[in-house]
């Protein structure tokens, strides 16, 4: 797959298979997404004891529940009788019981079964076996983290190598993201491939082409190189004339408390793969979380995070920084829904440019992970 084409500095492209059967997106479901830690929302939503949310993972249903103890709990939205649903609402409070509609079999806040009608004619029903199914969860960043293979590794396992080949050490900390507050929340619905999100965030290609927004603020991105598609450890510098990240280029709002000087300047982009996207900049910080939703769907969720301080401020107002990435965004989404119709023709076959190169470390983790190994070793790293 990453094999030369005919000209030296063309890599072919994955085939457009991958991006349009639903064979393909079953194999993507089962392999990547159903055995990885997922970032499913915000902590801080769930604060108050008895609190769940409903969460949908592919064809699972997830319950996240804050105990009377504090602790989060999270277990397939599945009854262990017959299998109804437990929940059919997005969010609410449990009083102290999970109780079934069906048969009113009732589970602990912990997914403990606590009691059947008519438990003494079954000897056999022994509570302890008869829980509701656990799920892994993790909070991080101040974000919930779900992870549906009870075998998997911790989180820490599998962000930290991508946070270190990218960023090195402390630079996330030091975005301080856990403490920040979402100022806005945009949902997009892109009638594209999760792949195509994830390779169209990699590459800056495309950025003279379509982002003059964008390449207005960072003007090396016109060089067709962006941050990750150049290995740049040190972030992207603003223009000259720009101050901030921000459609107008004023800086509105003050660094992030744990940021420094030397910060004032720099944009990163990173991929946390399976499915988080992230922007820092000086006075904020973008997180993207992907959702599949099939072959040539997917939800896109981006929350603005601010300082809450800042945002507890007289006026505080994120509409101009919120303006710059979602113009972009915009402008990047319909490309990738161009890119998934075009896929669909039998005469599809892309190649990459050598800007694009380091996608093709992409595809290799990515056939890795469905079990399918590229042909050729992975572009070698400059
Ligand atoms: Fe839940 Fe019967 S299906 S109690
Ligand atoms: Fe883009």
């Amino acid at each position: 797959m990453t094999s030369m084409t005919g000209a030296a500095n063309l890599l072919a492209a994955l085939p457009g298979r991958y991006y349009t059967d639903p064979a393909i997106f079953e194999l993507d479901e089962r392999q990547i997404f159903r055995r990885s830690w997922l970032c499913v929302g915000r902590a801080d939503a769930l604060s108050e004891p008895g609190r769940y949310r409903r969460i949908e993972l592919g064809e699972e249903s997830v319950l996240v529940v804050r105990g009377r103890d504090g602790e989060l709990s999270a277990f397939l939205n599945l009854c262990r009788h017959r299998g109804a649903q437990l929940c059919s609402e997005e969010s609410g409070s449990f009083s102290r019981t999970i109780r079934c509609a069906y048969h009113s079999w009732s589970y602990g806040l912990d997914g403990r079964l606590l009691a059947a009608p008519n438990m003494r004619d079954m000897p056999d029903l022994v509570r302890a076996d008869y829980g509701l199914h656990p799920v892994r969860a993790e909070q991080w960043l101040g974000y919930l983290w779900l992870n549906l293979d009870p075998e998997a590794q911790q989180l820490a396992a599998q962000v930290e190598p991508q946070l270190a080949e990218r960023l090195g050490d402390g630079v996330l900390e030091r975005y301080g993201i856990e403490r920040l507050g979402v100022a806005a929340t945009i949902d997009y619905s892109v009638a594209a491939n999760w792949k195509s999100i994830i390779e169209n965030f990699m590459e800056c290609y495309h950025c003279a082409s379509i982002h003059p927004e964008l390449t207005a603020a960072l003007p090396q991105f016109r060089s067709g190189y962006g941050t990750i598609s150049d290995g740049m450890a040190a972030g992207a510098s603003f223009a000259e004339h720009v101050d901030g990240f921000s459609l107008s280029g004023r800086a509105t709002h003050p660094r992030l408390p744990g940021l420094g000087p030397s910060d004032d300047r720099l944009f990163y982009g990173l991929v946390l793969r399976p499915n988080v996207l992230l922007i820092l900049v000086p006075d904020h910080v973008a997180l993207y979380r992907l959702e599949p939703l099939g072959p040539g769907h997917t939800r896109v969720t981006v929350d603005w995070l601010f300082d809450r301080d800042t945002m507890a401020g007289d006026g505080f107002d994120a509409t101009d920084a919120i303006a710059l990435l979602d113009i972009t965004n915009r402008q990047d989404f319909d490309a990738c829904e161009r890119c998934q119709r075009g896929m669909r023709s039998a005469a599809y076959s892309g190649v990459l440019v050598p800007a694009e190169h380091v996608i093709t470390d992409f595809y290799a983790q990515y056939l890795a992970a469905i079990g399918e190994h590229p042909a050729g070793s992975p572009r070698e790293r400059g």
